[in-house]
């Protein structure tokens, strides 16, 4: 029986001509993959018939896009996870979703083998073949840029060679991958550090310079997961594209980083993530009254983790699943109202309240009705200095003051 291999399939160029070039290397037949995360553009149909028509003996496609934001995003967003403190993994959380449905195709036509279109330098080839290895240990993984040679002028030429129906001639100089999280530019001119983005890199936010007048929303949560926006009901992934549509519109969540990937590169990369930053921004605002102190600290090394396993290339790993499981415990009382302004390239907080709230007016207050015993304060800063006041004693003697 000829051999199978699922591809993971974009639609765009590389992964058309990726069609007949694993054909040709291997006497495989292939079968195209493509998955809607929210990267929005051609619908569905449109790429399951340009698979066909490029040589894939099936094409398998899902929309994922509720998938995606209720099991991706949602615990980023739970985990206010920002890798190197920047980056809200827009394209790391992506990969393992792709992975899922890559092996159901496998299971479901009989593959033994998956392919992907990633280089070998960048974080996505480790995502995608650390998933297979972890969902279908059985499966091999084959990525034809790294592995078969196919480069971007070899796959122009075989596209015209082979009349594939695919745009051969649109030089867009950038490498761009975006879901509903967001979106990241990379590559060319950006390569220079020192060069700023240029406007037409952008395409989910607006200049912030020129802003409308300032959009005030309220973000409802319950357990960490937003569920209403000014008092009307939604799904995480609405929640994500109505704050996209409506932070893009005020510049928020340009972000623009030099990051150290897992193959040891520091590299440039230009991210839009308007959704995903207000939202992190009011849910961690919402924590910070409602997650009891010592958990919240706790917490914020756990993030850093999380953030790390994920963009790592580990989301199935053993470790990041128990850190969910902590960082799920937490999110319990993390419900209620958060109230922003969106302006000017900033999202800013400037209203909350929650029935679970830890915040104590009576303890908290300068003003009659104070509840808080100061004449306690006393002993406790006594005691609280006491180690280090023991400390510095016994370094002024051992320096012979
Ligand atoms: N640097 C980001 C990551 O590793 C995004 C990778 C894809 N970026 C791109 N522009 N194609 O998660």
């Amino acid at each position: 029986m000829t051999e199978r291999i699922v591809l993971a399939y974009s639609g765009g160029l590389d992964t058309s001509v990726a069609i007949g070039w694993i054909g040709e290397a291997t006497g495989a037949e292939v079968i195209a993959v493509a998955v809607d995360v929210g990267q929005g553009g051609e619908s569905l149909e449109d790429i399951r018939q340009r698979a066909l028509a490029c040589g894939a003996v099936e094409a398998y496609v899902a929309d994922a896009r509720d998938e995606f934001a209720n099991e991706y995003a949602m615990p980023t967003l739970k985990a206010n996870a920002l890798y190197q403190g920047h980056y809200p993994l827009v394209s790391a959380i992506s990969r393992p979703v792709i992975v899922k449905h890559l092996v159901k195709a496998a299971r479901e036509f009989g593959a033994t083998t998956v392919a992907h279109g990633c280089t070998g330098k960048g974080n996505d080839q480790v995502r995608f073949e650390v998933g297979i290895q972890t969902l279908g240990p059985d499966l091999k993984c084959i990525a034809p840029v790294r592995d078969l040679a196919l480069t971007r002028d070899k796959a122009i030429a075989f596209a015209e060679a082979k009349g594939l129906p695919i745009e051969t001639t649109k030089k867009n100089p950038y490498s761009i991958d975006q879901n509903v999280w967001g979106r990241a530019v990379e590559t060319g001119y950006l390569e220079d550090i020192w060069n700023a983005p240029t406007k037409d890199i952008y395409d989910y936010t607006a200049t912030p310079e020129f802003p409308p007048a300032p959009d005030e929303v309220i973000i409802s949560f319950h357990q960490g997961v937003p569920v209403a926006i000014d008092g009307v009901k939604v799904s995480p992934l609405q929640a994500i594209q109505e704050l996209n549509r409506r932070a893009g519109a005020q510049g928020v969540g340009r972000i623009d980083v030099v990051e150290d990937r897992l193959v040891g590169i520091k590299s440039r990369e230009i991210y839009e993530a308007p959704g995903a930053m207000a939202l992190i921004t009011a849910h961690k605002h919402l924590e910070d009254i409602t997650v009891e102190r010592e958990q919240a600290r706790f917490k914020a090394t756990v993030s850093q983790r999380w953030a790390e396993l994920v963009y790592d290339g580990q989301w199935f790993s053993p470790l990041k699943r128990s850190l969910d499981a902590f960082i799920e415990d937490t999110q319990k009382y993390v419900s209620g109202d958060i109230r922003m302004t969106l302006h000017g390239g900033a999202a800013i907080v400037n209203g909350r309240r929650s029935e679970t709230s830890l915040y104590d007016f009576d303890l908290a207050t300068y003003d009659t009705g104070d509840t808080f015993d100061q004449s306690q304060a006393k002993g406790f800063i006594e005691l609280w200095g006491m180690s280090s006041k023991v400390a510095s004693t016994r370094d002024q003697r051992a320096a012979g003051n």
